[in-house]
């Protein structure tokens, strides 16, 4: 028999009239996952989300979590917890009041107390269970989101953005929160968000979505070295393209793009002298003076840690991202300089997309 997984979606459609917003998505999360749903604006996040949690029906499809079929239970049948983006909360009703909600609806009395506040201790707000929603910062009232669910004991999380009406700084404590509190519990946890750089800090695999259906699933850093096509190589991170052919040069193997020419190992593909495209990373070229290939700085972005530059090679202008210790050397526009490509570039397959 075949594993069974925790959550299982095997074959969702989601129809809106003739918007196709989930198509076809068929994936497996296992207990204790955080898994992230990424993905531009109307590419499916939230409807199927919506899906797993209930909220929408499916038109065809099943999902199957811990080995029971879901998908024709109502939201609160379903052991999934939602937290909506806006949060949600009862303007009216003291934290404590908000997170008792739920288990006063599942006429859940046994233990009510003790149950409401390991949730709020969970998320660190015991000390607050007396305020209104209004005397939180959005922090905080996110938490209580959050405590809301958990006080019934879900068997998946999800959560729907739940990190946007917040300023930089206190995402990034969030986002660090979050983690934790599901290492502690060891939930699972499926979250959208289309902020890239918060689903690669805080996953344990990323789904990128596109049109309604997954680009691809996978770790972090898989998604980031090694996307399957060029919509997720340029989601998730920066890149410079090169398209060209093998060729032999001075008895090594090169990559020719043109004007560029630089040796690459066995891993790069040889298909029969046909041009295909690498994905080269910026921080995976490296300024170095006695490179052959040399080029033109065109602008430098300062960023603080590093810096990235624009240089101009030939008709291709490269991206080229350098750590910035204190006192680096600093280029200037106009510039030559010299970059050095890696041996090992990812190939990406442009009818992938
Ligand atoms: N209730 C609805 N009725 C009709 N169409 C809808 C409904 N909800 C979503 N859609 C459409 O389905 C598609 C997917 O929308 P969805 O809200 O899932 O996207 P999303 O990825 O969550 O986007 P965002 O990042 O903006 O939140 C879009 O084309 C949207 O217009
Ligand atoms: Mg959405």
């Amino acid at each position: 028999m075949a594993k069974e997984h925790f959550l299982e979606l095997n074959n969702l459609y989601k129809y809106f009239d003739d918007v196709k917003a989930v198509d076809n998505i068929s994936i497996s999360i296992e207990a204790g996952e955080l898994v992230s749903f990424i993905g531009p604006s109307g590419c499916g996040k939230t409807t199927l989300l919506r899906t797993i949690g209930g909220f929408h029906k499916q038109d065809s499809g099943e999902i199957i979590l811990d080995g029971e079929r879901i998908d024709n239970l109502s939201p609160e049948k379903r052991s999934t917890g939602m937290v909506f983006q806006n949060y949600a909360l009862f303007p009216h009703m003291t934290v404590y009041e908000n997170v008792a909600y739920g288990l006063k609806q599942k006429k859940i009395k046994r233990d009510r107390h003790e149950h409401i506040m390991t949730a709020l201790e969970q998320v660190e707000l015991g000390e607050h269970a007396d305020r209104k929603p209004s005397e939180l910062s959005g922090g905080q009232q996110q938490r209580v989101a959050i405590a809301r669910c958990l006080v019934l004991k879900p068997k998946v999380l999800l959560l729907d953005e739940p990190l946007s009406n917040l300023d930089a700084n206190l995402r990034l404590v969030l986002r660090e929160e979050i983690r934790k509190i599901k290492d502690k519990l060891n939930l699972t946890v499926i979250f959208v968000t289309h902020d890239q750089e918060e689903a690669i800090s805080i996953s344990d695999r990323i789904a990128v979505l596109n049109g309604g259906s997954i680009q691809q699933l996978d770790k972090p850093d898989v998604i980031y070295n090694y996307p399957n096509n060029k919509f997720v190589s340029t989601f998730v991170g920066h890149a410079n393209f090169l398209t060209g052919k093998i060729v032999m040069a001075e008895g090594r193997r090169c990559f020719d793009a043109g004007i560029l020419r630089f040796p690459v190992d066995d891993s790069v593909s040889d298909t029969e002298n046909e041009e295909f495209t690498v994905l080269i990373r910026p921080e995976q070229i490296k300024i170095n003076e006695e490179s052959s290939i040399k080029g033109t700085l065109t602008n430098a972005v300062y960023n603080g840690n590093f810096t990235r530059y624009f240089i101009q090679v030939g008709e291709q202008e490269l991206m080229v991202d350098e750590f910035n210790p204190r006192d680096a050397i600093n280029y200037q526009k106009g510039d030559h300089i010299g970059v050095e490509l890696p041996s090992a570039p990812h190939t990406i397959h442009y009818t992938e997309f």
